[in-house]
């Protein structure tokens, strides 16, 4: 793929983000030894953190995934949070993780986690690839993250500016004047 228009800088190369993602991979595995897990990925930004975390696991591993769209100015959320596509299967009694792409303001995540909370899992957690919490408005437990970033709007390996740019391997900061 050619270098998108705005690009700034390459943040976290695809070697630093598969790196980081056997790290915590492996925090998980010893966090959950002897159970089976059911990671929940939030569409559609985390799909390929998805992927690549459920098989850097080595333990039993359900997948399931969530669909939402957030109201709000391109890429940032305003807070407005609606499910597009619900779970395929309960989550009663299961230890469950979200997989997140990024968690900013806090309110989409928020939303989320009492939405399977409220589903009664035997135990629910929370791993996100990126972590911006110099914009936090309200507070949600982390348990694993492979990155803290600063202000900058970020593209790729999963996040999109204005549904683009998704499917770059590395993560980068873009200008939003500058892109398409
Ligand atoms: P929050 O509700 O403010 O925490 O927003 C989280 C959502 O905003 C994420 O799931 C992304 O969809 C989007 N988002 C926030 N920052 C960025 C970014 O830098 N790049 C791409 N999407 C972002
Ligand atoms: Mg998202």
């Amino acid at each position: 793929m050619n270098t998108p228009p705005g690009l700034e800088r390459v943040l976290f190369t695809e070697q630093q983000i598969q790196q980081r993602i056997r790290e915590v991979a492996a925090e998980i595995d010893r966090r959950y030894q002897g159970r089976t897990l059911k990671l929940i990925g939030i569409l559609k930004g985390s799909i390929f953190f998805l992927t690549d975390l459920a098989r850097a696991l080595t333990l039993p591993v359900k997948i399931d995934t969530l669909g939402i769209s957030s109201f709000s100015n391109p890429g940032r959320s305003a807070g407005l949070v609606r499910i597009s596509k619900d779970l395929d299967e309960s989550i009663e009694n299961e230890d469950v993780l979200v997989v997140e792409d990024i968690i900013d303001t806090g309110f989409t995540i928020r939303y989320l986690m009492q939405n399977l909370a409220a589903r009664g899992p035997n135990s629910l957690g929370l791993c996100t690839l990126l972590d911006r919490t110099s914009r936090r408005i309200v507070q949600v437990p982390v348990d694993f993250r492979c990155f803290e970033i600063g202000e900058s709007f970020v593209i790729g390996y999963g996040l999109d500016y204005k549904q683009l740019y998704r499917n770059l391997c590395y993560l980068a900061v873009i200008n939003p004047e500058r892109a398409v």
